[in-house]
């Protein structure tokens, strides 16, 4: 069998979401090729729901399966494992599909390029982590129907050129994948949650050796999916949790998001989505705000520094991007940083209060006068020479705060110890901080 289509509907009881789930069932029904297989995952579906399903003419062509609690976006698991085709459709019930070409398209495309594990439609991005490259959603406004969507067609339609760009992941709603991939790389992780599970099994595929690609298909968006986000209690937890997962899972693999030059991604990228979950960073932060001027020694990709940036008026990074500092230290690998620098750049770049000085941190500290700056937080080379230098070469720029990361080291902790003793905070992820005002220090 050629082609599995998997379809994922949840209706709460709300009329609204009936009427759209069964239009979008129509929908694949009326322009599914013929021999494909139809699954049709109801998660937690009402009596009502289900009336109107067994009324479609041709549902008989369907496999029905049932949940009887909402599973959320991992629902698609069921009919991911089942599905006998060689390629699988996963649709939401909040996408119609327009035209046949849906399904055609990205046939034709994986028949071609048997590198790429998964593809799905062009259209405005969706909560990037600002880490990654690219992530799509779907696209399309359908503005007839005047539903709402994330671009207007034309941002797709007629643009050739976007049709197989690769991207880092696209998630839910649409999407087409390999079956074979899905087999070697296993389903969606149910410990994840909305769109993450998509994400993570991209990234996975990515580490697998393929590629994600996006493609110019007529589907639209009604963009009013329920499934994954209805009567969740504990929501912005349970997303954060995922957030964090990922990060800590995909952020240091940089190897994956190398497959493809920035020029090859859309210009829709904004760079806009999700904090990272740097949450102590943010705690730290807060602890000694208000902050005017701060550098950061050691920004690789700018997570951190963006979360400083909004404590900070001003954030002046150092790092001179030269791999190779610390033996011990899998980020100094020349080709992390090189990709490093590249996400540093989009990361940063809507914010007007970051200021890079690509330099080593003790030839940059002759730029600052004594006392010039509020805190001043070390996170670059980890080695105890490294970091007893770059105590000597900055601690005179402050008598604020100064602190860092990655106290688990023991270069870290020798050195710190060494001029300054113990430090007077320390915070989850292995910051650790000095107020310096409180105490004085013979260096
Ligand atoms: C652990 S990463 C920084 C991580 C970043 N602060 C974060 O939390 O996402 C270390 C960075 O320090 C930089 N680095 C290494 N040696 C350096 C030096 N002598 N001066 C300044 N930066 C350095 C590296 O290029 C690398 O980007």
């Amino acid at each position: 069998m050629k082609i599995s289509i998997v379809g994922l509907y949840c209706d709460f009881n709300d009329p609204h979401l009936i009427e759209m789930g069964i239009s979008n069932i129509e929908s694949i029904l009326k322009f599914a090729p013929q021999e494909s297989e139809i699954i049709i995952i109801t998660n937690d579906a009402s009596e009502k729901f289900v009336e109107k399903l067994n009324e479609l003419s041709s549902i008989e062509k369907a496999i029905i399966v049932s949940t009887n609690r909402n599973l959320g976006n991992n629902a698609k698991n069921i009919g991911y494992e089942i599905a006998q085709g060689e390629y699988v459709f996963s649709i939401d019930h909040d996408v119609m599909i327009r035209n046949g070409r849906a399904f055609t398209k990205c046939v034709d495309f994986l028949d071609l390029h048997k590198k790429t594990a998964m593809v799905g439609p062009a259209g405005g991005n969706l909560s990037l982590p600002r880490w990654s490259d690219t992530q799509w959603g779907v696209g399309a406004w359908d503005k007839e129907k005047n539903i709402f969507g994330y671009d207007d067609p034309a941002d797709f339609d007629g643009k050739e050129e976007l049709d197989g760009t690769r991207v880092d992941t696209i998630s839910g709603m649409f999407s087409c994948w390999r079956k074979k991939v899905l087999r070697e790389i296993g389903l969606l992780d149910w410990s994840l949650v909305f769109q993450h599970s998509d994400s993570d099994l991209c990234f996975r595929a990515k580490e697998a050796g393929y590629d994600i690609r996006i493609v110019r298909v007529p589907v639209s968006h009604v963009n009013k999916g329920a499934c994954s986000h209805g009567k969740i209690n504990n929501l912005q937890k349970i997303n954060e949790d995922s957030v964090r997962t990922i990060y800590e899972r995909w952020h240091s693999k940089s190897h994956i998001f190398e497959n493809y030059s920035p020029q090859e991604t859309s210009p829709h990228f904004t760079g806009s989505g999700y904090e990272l979950p740097r949450q102590n960073i943010r705690d730290l932060c807060k602890h000694i705000s208000p902050i005017k001027k701060m550098v950061e020694i050691g920004s690789f990709a700018g997570a951190s520094t963006i979360v400083f940036a909004e404590y900070a008026e001003e954030v002046i990074t150092v790092d001179p991007y030269i791999g190779g500092y610390d033996s011990n230290d899998e980020l100094s690998e020349e080709r992390k940083l090189r990709i490093a620098e590249r996400i540093f750049e989009k990361t940063t770049k809507n914010f007007t209060n970051i200021r890079q000085i690509k330099n080593l941190s003790v030839e940059a500290a002759f730029l600052f006068a004594e006392k010039s700056l509020d805190f001043i937080y070390l996170d670059g080379c980890h080695t105890y020479d490294c970091v007893y230098n770059d105590i000597k070469a900055w601690l005179s720029k402050t008598t604020n705060f100064f602190g860092g990361h990655d106290w688990n080291r023991n270069g870290v902790r020798r050195a710190v110890r060494e001029i300054l003793g113990e430090p007077m905070f320390f915070f989850e992820d292995g910051s650790w901080l000095f107020d310096l005002r409180r105490r004085c220090y013979l260096i």
